[in-house]
């Protein structure tokens, strides 16, 4: 079977420059990335495995954003504001947890049911007139995709519902069963000295494997291509090598991992990821699926956080498997780390002169693309006055 899921031609010629090299230390420019493209794009909050019993929350604090994701005692998974109506406290305090019967804020105890209702005041007596069916927690919009949940912290936005938007990769993602799946350690966070869109760079093209990745080289570099963004999803392919055996993690990774007889033929020895505009990458192998994804906390600074699930029935042989590819996965991350962060310092520099992008890095050039459409002063080589920024962008905008 032909391992691509759609052909894009990459045009002849096309502007191999990226983002101009202001936009990745400009304070200014990154509100209107919180205004346009975080708020308001879906995003992934975790797995419904990671909050199996009624009263298991987790929450995700983001962008300005707090996230409070709760299983409510009729089973139903609701996303909310992590931020009580009272004076604003956050409702729980912990990445995740599990609050039995109901949510009782921290700062003077006002006590919300895990539907978000608010069961009631402390000392009640003091608010008269106190309308308990006007101060639930506010609700966010959220929606299950194969077991991810996705979270948007504002209604609307330019993106259709994540069915839709993942549709063309759901009938390939459904072969994994990922809805079943469990936890492997948990949802991790790293912080990284770096623009957000230096890690989504180095991570959205392949030209980088051979030379800066020598254990997936290894794995599957003669096989690996990339499939560039199209209405916010890329994808990109590899199927490893199983002779392959220069490092040790690989070497006995290729002979562990047991045939996956769930799987189709083509993708038996398939490490495939899925890119979601913005901030992204679902992925999988045969022995497990991961999200992982990157939050700006400030121009020079990037919150990455992500987690690996696996199969609930998992034999020995894969348990051994899905660890070796964790391993090869963690150094590749810290060599990417490294790349972005050369890459990132460079912006700063009078001497930058912008990429060059090469036909392998297109996928580089298509999410920047969809940034652009977003928020249009990305478009200008130049940076606008910062006190400019938002008022010029949106009279792009409205330019259309
Ligand atoms: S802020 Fe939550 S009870 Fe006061
Ligand atoms: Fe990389």
């Amino acid at each position: 079977m032909n391992p691509h899921l759609r052909d894009v031609a990459i045009p002849n010629d096309w502007d191999r420059r990226g983002l101009p090299g202001w936009s990745y230390h400009s304070a200014a420019l990154l509100e209107l990335e919180k205004e346009h493209v975080f708020r308001n794009h879906w995003q992934i909050a975790g797995h419904v495995c990671d909050i199996p019993n009624a009263g298991d929350y987790l929450t995700m604090d983001v962008i300005g954003e707090r996230a409070l994701i709760v299983r409510g005692k009729d089973g139903v998974v609701r996303g909310f504001n992590n931020m009580c109506r009272h004076r604003g406290s956050r409702v729980v305090a912990d990445s995740q947890g599990n609050c039995k019967n109901a949510l009782v804020c921290p700062f003077h105890g006002w006590v919300y049911n895990l539907d978000g209702t608010l069961r009631g005041a402390a000392r009640p007596r003091s608010f008269p007139d106190l309308d308990k069916t006007e101060f639930g927690l506010m609700p966010l919009d959220l929606e299950v995709w194969m077991g991810f949940i996705f979270i948007r912290f504002r209604d609307g936005g330019p993106q259709p519902s994540v069915a839709e938007l993942l549709k063309p990769i759901e009938p390939e993602f459904a072969h994994y069963n990922a809805a079943d799946m469990v936890p492997s350690w948990g949802i991790w966070t790293q912080k990284t000295p770096v623009n957000w869109k230096s890690v989504r760079d180095v991570d959205n093209e392949g030209y980088h494997v051979a030379m800066a990745h020598p254990a997936l080289q290894d794995l599957y570099g003669a096989t690996y291509f990339d499939e560039p963004f199209v209405n916010g999803v890329s994808r990109s392919f590899a199927t490893y090598n199983p002779h392959a055996g220069r490092r040790w993690s690989v070497k006995n990774y290729v002979k562990i991992a047991p045939e996956p007889m769930h799987l189709p033929d083509y993708l038996k020895k398939a490490w495939v990821y899925y890119g979601i505009f913005p901030n992204a990458v679902l992925s999988v192998m045969p022995e497990s699926v991961q999200f992982y994804q990157e939050f700006p906390l400030s121009t020079g600074e990037t919150l990455l956080r992500g987690a690996i699930y696996r199969y609930r029935d998992e034999s020995r042989e894969q348990a051994a498997a899905r660890y070796l590819s964790f391993r090869i996965d963690r150094d590749t991350m810290s060599e990417d780390v490294q790349l972005s962060v050369w890459s990132n310092e460079s912006m700063l520099s009078e001497a930058f002169e912008g990429f060059y992008l090469s036909d392998l890095e297109y996928g580089v050039r298509t999410h920047h693309d969809h940034l652009r459409r977003q928020i249009p002063v990305l478009g200008l080589e130049t940076a606008p006055e910062e006190k400019d920024m938002w008022n010029l962008n949106d009279a792009l905008r409205s330019r259309g």
